[in-house]
């Protein structure tokens, strides 16, 4: 089955609603939809109407949340439920960003709470993984990795993952400009299918890499079939910039089998 490639945009806390739309109408004049491509936008939850309403005429856009909370509603100060971003457009979900993790404590138990939440409510949850700098210095990112997969695999069916995407993250990668070389973020994807395997999960669940990732480096990382997309924060804020990374991205063809190839040229 044929694959998207995914190019997702997480604007961590940038862009209020109005900058939402005033990036989406440059943007829409500098790409258009390309068979075989997903475009996802991750803006702050106050912009997601915005950005759905602008952009979502686009077949090829879909736009989602940074973080829900698993309960439909309830006493969570501050908390914002999965049927409330639905509500206003979102389809998709990131789950245990490592900013949530590091700075926000939030555990993996908690991380597939929201991820079969978003799988109860038919939204697509793209959940985050990857090792500290401390944790792969002392050779422990397999371990780490297969940590924070462990409570998912205990919340999800087999078949649940049909409908749930992976990125690998490595958190010394985020925003330090230091990103995985294609053949360690390879080695690592590569990894997590070993684990899905040994859980007798049969679906080719896509596993997206994210850190630092550029208009410079993508289309190398994206040679590599085990690379399913991109998930990008600081190069992503700007239409321009987010348009050409899409576009050297995209010379990496989707190929008939679910993986990827490059095109020369
Ligand atoms: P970065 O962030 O591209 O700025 O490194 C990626 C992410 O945190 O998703």
């Amino acid at each position: 089955m044929e694959r998207p490639l995914i190019f997702a945009a997480n604007w961590k806390m940038n862009h209020g609603p109005e900058e939402a739309r005033a990036f989406a109408q440059k943007f829409l004049a500098l790409t258009s939809a390309v068979e075989g491509r997903s475009l996802w936008f991750f803006p702050p939850a106050v912009s997601i109407a915005a950005l759905s309403e602008t952009l979502g005429n686009r077949p090829d856009v879909s736009v989602g949340a940074q973080n829900v909370h698993w309960e439909p509603k309830g006493a969570f100060t501050g908390a914002i439920s999965i049927p409330m971003v639905m509500e206003v457009g979102a389809r998709l979900t990131l789950v245990g960003h490592s900013e949530r993790r590091h700075l926000f404590g939030e555990t993996d138990e908690q991380a597939a709470r929201k991820t079969r939440a978003a799988l109860n409510a038919g939204i697509t949850p793209l959940v985050c993984v990857g090792e500290t700098l401390a944790e792969r210095d002392g050779g422990r990112t397999e371990q780490v990795i297969v940590r924070q997969l462990g409570p998912i695999f205990q919340a999800l069916q087999p078949g649940d993952w049909a409908k749930v995407l992976l990125a690998y993250e490595p958190v010394w990668a985020i925003g330090t400009g230091k990103n995985a070389t294609p053949d360690d973020a390879a080695q690592i994807h590569e990894l997590i299918r070993l684990e899905l395997g040994r859980r007798e999960v049969v679906q080719r669940v896509p596993i997206l890499y994210g850190g630092s990732v550029n208009s410079g480096n993508v289309a190398f990382l994206l040679s590599r079939p085990q690379i399913d997309g991109v998930l990008v924060g600081g190069a992503s804020l700007d239409p321009a910039g987010w348009a050409e990374l899409i576009e050297q991205g995209s010379r990496s063809k989707v190929r008939p089998s679910g993986g990827y190839d490059i095109i020369a040229g």
